[in-house]
């Protein structure tokens, strides 16, 4: 099966909202200037009373999203609550965590349930954390801290092998154990000057709309994801997931909201979901933009087919895409600069939670020998050890070689290079990974090595 990067996504991904966070930057923003860490909050001397940090009532959600909407500034509220208090359908069980300070709650960080592919085909159960914030009035004093720490361990004790997120700024987690483990570019198509090759196969498969409104279209678009998603880094969307996209499509876009499905009726293996960049008068504007929401296909015939079938919308002069860094699009077209990528952005931070585990369950490349790795995670500390990593799979070491390891790095390094996204030679460039020689870097480089790149065009 053919994967293109599986799932495209444009539009909230925050961890919680919208592209590009935990919380929500316009893609390209700038960090704020001047050195990170402490001057950020506010100095309002010390806090009052200690900090309580415990998992929430689910009568507590409410105020879980009060506090994430005021720590992230712009972000769109959703009406979780207006069906039932505790918005169950938008939260999963027991995942939600607070830090209470005098009583109140000032900080806040939440996870759905989910898997993530990895290479060799496994989905390991992975928690796609969600809504991190803390009120500007209680910042610097530690509170992610102490949610990160409660987070990550209870996640790990209901069985979840690895944690992603996506991050507002990108000096804030790697101290929690993440590492960037796949990129994705934002690019625009210029409909005037793209055409598809007449070498494209499978292009003219069938293409249909479905109506956004309908239950049943959401039921389709789950089924056709889970068959379709199998790319390293793909994520589960689960029930809640699709909940919150179909809530966040009615509120944000109405009814300027289109799907469309390739593949004849019980066969789908594909689909589209878009709508008008900035809909306010659109029709009457010179450039008229469509953002490509999700862009899934399982198959060459569905990624051509939805290719033609958005190239084909009449009026539309841009259609706004992110993609995988290595995606084949720009080479399907006549005029490949027709595609401009305008950015290109850390996606995944991924976090091991129980490394022996994570790295047992992918594959390696085969016929390129072995590499013994030291690992050391301060937070949770029973990760640390040495594996050997081969092509016949990955196992913990009682004892490190007594020459020492091939490689020494830290739980976030290893994380970013996990799924083969990031390259040990990029992060030995660094210093995060210490090499024996230049052989052992390019041997962990060749197992660790997959094509496609990783990718996960799954916004949280
Ligand atoms: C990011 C945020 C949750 C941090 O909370 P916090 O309680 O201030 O974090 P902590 O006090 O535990 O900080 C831990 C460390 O990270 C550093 N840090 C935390 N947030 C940082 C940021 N945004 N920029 C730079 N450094 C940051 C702190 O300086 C501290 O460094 P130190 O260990 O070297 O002293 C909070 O600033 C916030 O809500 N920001 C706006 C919303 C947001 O971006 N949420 C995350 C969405 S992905």
């Amino acid at each position: 099966m053919m994967m293109a990067g599986g799932a495209t996504a444009l539009g909230p991904t925050v961890a919680g909202s919208g592209r590009r966070s935990a919380g929500s930057a316009e893609p390209g923003a700038q960090p704020p200037a001047g050195p990170p860490g402490p001057a950020a909050g506010p100095d309002s001397g010390p806090v009052a009373g200690p900090a309580e940090i415990r998992p929430l009532e689910p009568a507590e959600r409410a105020a879980l999203m009060r506090v994430f909407e005021t720590a992230l500034v712009s972000i769109p509220s959703l009406p979780f609550f207006a069906e039932d208090q505790t918005g169950a359908a938008y939260f999963h069980e027991g995942r939600q965590f607070g830090a209470f300070v005098d009583g109140q709650l000032v900080g806040s960080t939440d996870s759905l349930a989910s898997w993530l592919a990895v290479p060799g085909g496994r989905r390991l159960p992975h928690a796609a954390v969600t809504r991190v914030g803390v009120l500007p009035t209680h910042t610097r004093r530690g509170l992610l801290t102490a949610l990160m720490r409660a987070q990550l361990t209870d996640a790990r004790t209901r069985g979840d092998v690895v944690a992603t997120l996506r991050a507002s700024e990108a000096v804030i987690y790697e101290r929690f154990g993440y590492g960037v483990a796949t990129r994705a570019v934002t690019g625009e198509v210029l409909r005037s000057r793209a055409r598809l090759r007449p070498t494209v196969a499978g292009a003219h498969g069938p293409v249909r709309l479905l109506d956004p409104s309908a239950d049943s279209t959401w039921e389709l678009l789950a089924r056709v994801y889970e068959s379709a998603a199998h790319q390293p880094g793909a994520i589960g969307r689960s029930e809640r997931w699709w909940n919150i996209r179909r809530l966040r499509a009615a509120v944000e876009a109405g009814n300027e909201h289109y799907i469309a499905v390739h593949g004849a009726p019980g066969a789908e293996d594909g689909f589209v979901r878009y709508q008008p960049e900035a809909p306010q008068g659109w029709r009457h504007r010179e450039d008229r933009a469509v953002d490509v929401h999700d862009f899934v296909v399982g198959s060459q015939q569905a990624r051509a087919g939805l290719l033609r079938y958005l190239l084909g919308v009449d009026l539309v002069t841009r259609l706004n895409f992110e993609l995988p860094f290595d995606d084949p699009l720009p080479f399907m077209l006549t005029d490949q600069r027709a595609m401009k990528i305008t950015a290109t952005e850390d996606e995944t931070w991924l976090r091991l939670l129980d490394v022996p585990a994570a790295l047992a369950a992918r594959t390696y490349r085969d016929g390129v020998g072995a590499v013994t790795i030291e690992v050391v995670d301060e937070l949770l500390a029973d990760n640390s050890g040495c594996y050997e990593v081969s092509g016949s799979g990955a196992a913990r070491l009682p004892d490190a070689p007594a020459t020492g390891a091939d490689l020494q790095t830290d739980v976030a390094t290893l994380g970013a290079a996990y799924l083969g996204g990031t390259r040990w030679w990029q992060l030995a460039a660094a210093g995060r990974v210490q090499a024996r020689d230049q052989a052992a870097l390019t041997r962990a480089d060749e197992l660790f090595r997959v094509d496609p790149l990783p990718y996960a065009g799954t916004p949280f």
